[in-house]
């Protein structure tokens, strides 16, 4: 038996032994490149046929932020392996391995060619399609009382929702600040309500593209560090407006005992806006000292997609922007850091740290108002939180995971492990 022939029998006797081996279709079908195969569990997967006719196979989102990999340029990395570089940030993953010289893993999958026909070991079923999306409504455990009605100026929800309709990033700064010290001297003293936009204002002169089809061009360091700065300044500034979003949307929920949200709740999303604000605040600096501005590049609205499918429950909310999101930015920070500390951008570093330290109170603070909500409602924080996440949000959490930050945000490990991928 020649090698091919030992080779094709042991993949055989793998087919037959182990029932996780998908077959992904014929092997001519898959040109050079990357290709999107779509799982039934929303972990996509990129299939990647090299020039040399190899095969392998990793998950579709980027570990770093969720950027698509499939539009991933496929690159040697200098050590005599390939990988795929995210066409978001540029980080690399190695297309055998699946670890990033960042720091970051992805996951990644045994592919086979078998008689032409291409396996990829995988618990889940894998179409080139997209598996069609589950039509029911979500359904709020806590349903929101409406219309909302607009209040006067002398409230926190009228200025909410002020910010919100404000297009331009720095006067939305501005307001925001205004408004924290308003609010925090007593001059504003009611919460009052008020409708929501249906989404945050934005400049005209801003690219908003697809978050599946922005790619950055490449660059030299300087030009990845800017396009790095120019994404964080875009999250900054949707940070803000999840801010003022969640108090104006939430200002009409009641309890189950019918009395609303406590003033402390405000108090601590009118101080999460104001940090939001500095935020956008630092990272448009360095842009400007780097010799960019924010809105040279595109922009994608990926975090608001998250904010609309949790605007009917507050406790959907927190779970997903504030436990979620928020705490994948603890995640990522050392890795970011990092990279700007590589490249002697000590400027950069400065600003990171202040970001991520205030960061940390913004994870507590979502923790801190879900566990109340559950409380008062009866329900089991964890339970409920596993819950949300697995509705709300697609796709597993991913390692590593800043357990350090975590913690100190009060985030202990039942409330994120669970939500890791099983191990088959
Ligand atoms: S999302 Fe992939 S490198 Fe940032
Ligand atoms: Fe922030
Ligand atoms: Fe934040």
């Amino acid at each position: 038996m020649d090698g091919f022939d030992e080779d094709l029998v042991n993949a055989l006797k793998d087919v037959v032994r182990h029932g996780n081996w998908c077959c992904v279709g014929e092997k001519r079908n898959f040109k050079p490149g990357c290709t999107k195969l779509y799982s039934e569990d929303g972990e996509h997967v990129v299939l990647v046929r090299t020039e040399d006719d190899g095969f392998w196979a990793m998950d579709s989102s980027c570990p770093h932020e969720g950027g698509p990999l499939e539009l991933g340029d496929i690159e040697d990395l200098g050590n005599g392996k390939l990988g795929l570089i995210c066409p978001w940030h540029h980080f690399d993953f190695c297309l055998e391995t699946g670890i990033s010289s960042t720091g970051l893993q992805n996951q990644v999958y045994e592919v086979r060619v078998v008689q032409e026909k291409v396996y990829i070991n995988t618990q889940n079923m894998l179409s080139l399609s997209p598996v069609p999306e589950d039509s029911s409504v979500p359904s709020g455990t806590l349903p929101l009382e409406a219309p909302i009605p607009t209040t006067s100026e002398n409230s926190l929800c009228f200025w909410a929702r002020k910010i919100l309709c404000t297009p331009d990033p720095k006067e939305k700064v501005t307001l925001t600040q205004e408004v924290q010290e308003r609010w925090n001297s007593g001059k504003i003293t009611e919460v009052g309500e008020a409708a929501p936009p249906a989404q945050p204002w934005r400049k005209d002169n801003l690219t908003v593209v697809d978050p599946k089809k922005m790619k950055r061009g490449r660059g030299g360091t300087l030009a990845s560090r800017i396009a790095l700065l120019h994404s964080l300044a875009n999250m900054e500034q949707w940070a803000i407006d999840l801010s003022w979003d969640m108090i104006a949307r939430f200002s009409n929920f009641r309890l189950s005992t019918g009395e609303p949200l406590p003033l402390q709740f405000f108090n601590d999303f009118v101080k999460v806006a104001g940090d939001e604000a500095k935020h956008y605040n630092l990272m448009e600096q360095r842009l400007t000292e780097l010799g960019s501005y924010f809105g040279a590049l595109p922009v994608h609205n990926g975090l608001w997609q998250s904010a609309k499918d949790t605007s009917h429950s507050p406790l959907a909310r927190l779970a997903v922007i504030n436990m979620i999101h928020e705490a994948r930015g603890l995640d990522v920070h050392p890795q970011t850091t990092s990279r700007f500390a590589a490249q002697g951008d000590d400027g950069s570093v400065r600003a990171l740290e202040v970001i991520y330290s205030e960061e940390i109170t913004h994870v507590a603070a979502g923790l801190r108002w879900f566990t109340y909500i559950c409380r008062e409602q009866g329900l089991d924080c964890l339970a409920t939180f596993h819950e949300m996440v697995k509705k709300h949000f697609r796709g597993y959490l991913k390692p590593p995971f800043n357990t350090e930050g975590r913690k100190l945000a009060g985030m202990t490990e039942e409330w994120y492990v669970p939500l890791v991928r099983p191990s088959s």
